[in-house]
């Protein structure tokens, strides 16, 4: 489950698509080196998702912020995560069963060195391609039945 993303205007269009395929409960799990776009991707699924606030960009010292919308995004990114304790601070548990929302996580693969049990989710990697043209692939590994179908939807209109 690929598709190439030539630019940054790809990849945001492909999350505001995933946004409007979306449903309340989805775990999106973002995966990618530093760079590698999953910001843009969550900027274009806060589109999608009829998200209205202000600019959405990573959260910086509160490692969650939550945007109402159409349907509202959280959107978790552990960059700046310091220990696992602080993830029983932020209630991660709960906000990954948040059943009315979209659910967002940069830096998806903290949550297992942290000890975290992971929900049904939708893995979503992306890598910066060889070559001067830059571009990224984007990878789709869906973990549940809900997932496998928002992946296959997703990946039908992209
Ligand atoms: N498909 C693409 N092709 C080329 N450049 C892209 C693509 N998608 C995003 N970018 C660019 O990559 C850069 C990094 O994007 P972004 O901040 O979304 O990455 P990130 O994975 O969130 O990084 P971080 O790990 O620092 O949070 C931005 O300049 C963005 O415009
Ligand atoms: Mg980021």
């Amino acid at each position: 489950m690929e598709r190439v993303l030539a630019d940054a205007a790809a990849t945001a269009r492909a999350g505001e698509v995933l946004g409007r395929v979306a449903s309340p409960g989805d775990v999106i799990a973002l995966v990618g080196d530093l760079g590698a776009g999953k910001t843009t991707l969550v900027q274009g699924l806060a589109r999608g998702l009829g998200v209205t606030s202000a600019w959405v960009s990573s959260p910086t010292f509160t490692i969650i912020n939550e945007h109402p919308g159409r349907l509202p995004l959280v959107h978790v990114d552990l960059y700046r995560l310091e220990s696992a304790r602080e993830l029983g601070e932020i209630g991660i548990t709960e906000v990954l069963g948040r059943d009315d929302a979209v659910v967002a996580v940069e830096w998806w693969t903290r949550l297992a060195e942290c000890g975290v049990r992971a929900p049904d989710h939708l893995e979503v990697v992306l890598e910066e391609l060889p070559g001067p043209d830059g571009g990224r692939r984007l990878t789709l590994r869906p973990v549940g039945v809900r997932p496998a179908a928002l992946a296959a939807a997703w990946l039908a209109m992209i």
